[in-house]
């Protein structure tokens, strides 16, 4: 296991994020966005990776509800690593469940290691689409599933100045590509029927919802726990997200593609 300790989001973000995302959850939808992106794609038995696990709610899912064989969750962040096996073994999953703390960069498997890798919400923090596609399409067994969901540009070039502006907000690490990348990637890489669900119109609602719950039923809680200030600056990127949701610039998309049984 590595000793990466890279820590993007920190306490007080996480706890932010269960609180309306649900225990597990660093993203939105909870387990029906999950079942969602995953819906005809049989896990019965399968062994599965999970790219940037974050605090396992995704993988916790996977071994309760799709009777997966196991999950191998990894992420780059020790500490969430740490908060992953907690969930395991709170719910007494450990058989099914294994997280591992891994350095960014090329997957750290052998050739044929999963019938499925999946993802969610992370792969906005990989740089190279292209090479992650290549190293999805080697890790996948011949006939195995890539299915995923991922925060979208809905632009080629530059961002406006409220995504701009959005980004910023959020301060984290984030290389956003458009679906034309993403398709062109899996493609070049080998995949087959790739398939793109765009999610903004979901989420421009969902996000509202989000945002009253921040600024109302969760509020008085979340500032005594968290501060003022914090919850305030959280209420702030709630607003940005919801302008450059409407301008169709962040789409929440899901992601599928096929790694054909002969090449
Ligand atoms: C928005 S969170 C999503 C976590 C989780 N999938 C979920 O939906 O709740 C993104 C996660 O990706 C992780 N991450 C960032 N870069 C990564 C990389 N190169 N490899 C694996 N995980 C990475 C972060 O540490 C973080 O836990």
């Amino acid at each position: 296991m590595s000793e990466a300790t890279i820590q993007e989001y920190d306490e007080n973000l996480m706890a932010l994020l269960e609180a309306i995302w649900g225990e597990g959850f660093m993203s939105p939808g909870g387990t029906a966005e999950v079942d969602r992106y995953l819906d005809g794609i049989d896990l019965n038995g399968q062994s599965v990776l999970d790219i940037g696990c974050g605090l396992g709610g995704v993988d916790l899912h996977l071994a309760q509800h799709h009777d997966v064989a196991r999950v191998i969750g990894i992420d780059i962040d020790q500490a969430l690593i740490q908060r992953c096996d907690q969930l395991a073994e709170k719910y007494q999953a450990t058989e099914q469940l294994e997280f591992r703390c891994v350095e960014p960069g090329p997957l750290p498997f052998k050739a044929a290691s999963f019938g499925i890798v999946t993802s969610k919400d992370s792969i906005i923090h990989i740089t190279d689409k292209q090479a992650l596609s290549q190293d999805i399409f080697r890790i996948l067994e011949p006939g195995g599933w890539f299915a995923a969901s991922d925060w979208l540009a809905g632009y080629e070039d530059q961002p406006s100045a409220e995504m701009q502006a959005y980004i910023d907000a959020e301060g984290l690490d984030f290389n956003l590509a458009s679906a034309t990348i993403y398709a062109d990637a899996l493609q070049a890489a080998g995949f087959v029927d790739i398939g793109i669900v765009d999610r903004n119109q979901w989420y421009r609602q969902q996000a509202r919802v989000e945002r009253e719950q921040l600024t109302g039923a969760l509020s008085e809680g979340l500032a005594s726990n968290l501060g003022t200030d914090f919850l305030d600056h959280q209420i702030d990127i709630w607003n940005k997200m919801i302008s450059a949701l409407d301008q169709g610039q962040l789409r929440p998309t899901h992601l599928r593609a096929h790694k054909p049984l002969s090449p």
